[in-house]
């Protein structure tokens, strides 16, 4: 693991971008799993800004996104369809075809999380993943508790993700109840990990993650600490406990 402490917010997205830039001027063809959430908006912000400057290209990249809100339609204003074609997707030249979301509105959502495994595996895996945390430790949507050897399924959101999630919802009763995910399996099985952390709302996750000996599944980001090929960007606050 390698930690690489930066002092803010800003500074933790321009680095988070260069490495992402860096990587795909490098293999073109890279499957990039991208995630949501506040953390990685700055990263997005950055790398549209670089395209703009024709620094890069995504005409060959694919990209897979961890996770998708159950029950909500693609062009829901929440979906994480609409976030990533919003704040990345529209501003840059990678085809539409070659990014890959859980479809949350699935009718049968158990064969739609067998059909996601199905295209991550024959991608040939992820080459890097993009991940952010939550504050009680989940990456992904993969609650506490969540087994380390499940793929893509469906899972039950603690209240805690509902309510922090619920800023971005008009009132917490439309914050989706259920959730897709990618499992930690497959997010541990990708060829290399970087994840942000930023603010002091996540100082106690972050500080558990790098004290962490083993791992526990209480603590889905305790999955990554033997991980060959992870970086983490953190900030000043959230290190703040550290
Ligand atoms: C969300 C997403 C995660 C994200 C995490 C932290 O619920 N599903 O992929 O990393 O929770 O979110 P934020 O970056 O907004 O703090």
């Amino acid at each position: 693991m390698k930690l690489i402490q930066v002092k803010d917010k800003d500074e933790m997205s321009r680095l988070g971008a260069k490495h992402i830039i860096h990587r795909v001027n490098n293999q073109p063809k890279l499957v990039l799993g991208l995630a949501t959430g506040g953390t990685p908006l700055g990263t997005y912000h950055y790398l549209v800004d670089e395209y703009n400057k024709k620094r890069i290209s995504y005409q060959d990249v694919t990209t897979v996104n961890l996770d998708e809100y159950v029950g909500l339609t693609q062009k829901h204003p929440n979906s994480y369809h609409t976030y990533m074609e919003e704040n990345l997707f529209k501003f840059i030249d990678i085809p539409l075809n070659k990014t890959h979301i859980p479809d949350g509105s699935a009718d049968n959502l158990d064969k739609e999380c067998q059909e996601y495994d199905t295209l991550i595996e024959s991608l040939g895996g992820i080459d890097l993943q993009l991940l952010g945390i939550g504050e009680n430790g989940h990456i992904g949507f993969n609650e506490p508790g969540t087994s380390f050897d499940q793929r893509t399924h469906v899972i039950e959101l603690t209240e805690s993700t509902r309510v922090a999630n619920a800023r971005y919802f008009s009132k917490i009763e439309d914050v989706p109840k259920f959730a897709i995910t990618m499992g930690i399996l497959t997010i541990c099985e990708s060829k290399e990990i970087v994840l942000l952390v930023s603010g002091e709302n996540k100082a106690e996750a972050l500080d558990q993650l790098l004290r962490q000996k083993k791992e526990d599944e209480a603590f889905p980001a305790s999955a990554l600490i033997h991980h060959p090929n992870l970086t983490i960007y953190a900030d000043e606050s959230a290190l703040s406990l550290y």
